[in-house]
């Protein structure tokens, strides 16, 4: 009899959003937290984002990590990414949606630092824009990144990024960079 898994802590067991040869975005599950703990405890991963590390201990963190999962709309915003070996590499989310002019916001996180340059954030960063250009409906994905972190720059420019303007924000210049709807790849068959 094949054992068929009913998922932990209620997460679903097809958790996949969207994949690629090497990189996965798939929903969140329980054992997420630890790392994310770990990575937004992180001092220099704070700086890149200009925000400040977590200073909550682990047992409250992952209490109000659990709850934002269960009872707000963070679990349909907020993924995990994962390697071609299903390691939990980073995450990914979109936030500040503008439902009226069908725009939202794009952040991501590799958390660890041997995963860099080496792709996956461009693969996440693209496999997540088509999802929700060509899937969700959005017209427009924005972002923005400090102005010295030419390494996200680049990858966003990779994933098919625009600069559309600059701001300043708490002392900190931050490059705005954009993608439109118009962007998307035409199906080779004309499709629909
Ligand atoms: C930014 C981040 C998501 C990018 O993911 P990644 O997997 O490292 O990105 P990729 O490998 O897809 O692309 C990075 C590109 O930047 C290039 N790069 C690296 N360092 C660079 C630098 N100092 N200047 C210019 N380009 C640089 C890489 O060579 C690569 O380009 P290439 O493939 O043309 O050679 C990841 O590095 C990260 O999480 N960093 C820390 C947190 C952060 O900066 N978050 C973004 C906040 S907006």
């Amino acid at each position: 009899m094949i054992a068929v898994p009913t998922g932990r802590q209620g997460f679903p067991c097809d958790d996949v959003i969207v994949r690629s040869r090497k990189t996965v975005v798939r929903r969140k599950r329980m054992a997420d937290a630890a790392d994310e703990y770990a990575w937004r405890s992180d001092e220099e991963l704070a700086r890149f984002d200009a925000s400040n590390p977590t200073r909550v201990p682990f047992p409250d963190y992952q209490r109000n990590w659990s709850f934002d999962m269960r009872f707000t709309d963070t679990a349909g915003r907020s993924f995990a990414v994962e390697d071609e070996n299903g390691q939990h590499i980073g995450n990914i989310m979109y936030y500040n949606i503008d439902t009226l002019r069908q725009e939202a916001e794009l952040g991501i996180t590799i958390g660890d630092q041997q995963f860099w340059g080496q792709g996956y954030g461009s693969e996440a960063v693209r496999l997540l824009v088509e999802h929700l250009l060509a899937r969700m409906g959005f017209q427009r994905i924005h972002l923005k990144t400090l102005t010295w972190n030419r390494r996200a720059q680049r990858c966003f420019e990779k994933a098919g990024f625009v600069e559309c303007g600059q701001t300043e924000r708490g002392g900190n210049m931050f490059i705005l960079m954009e993608l439109l709807q118009d962007w998307l790849p035409t199906p080779v068959d004309g499709g629909p």
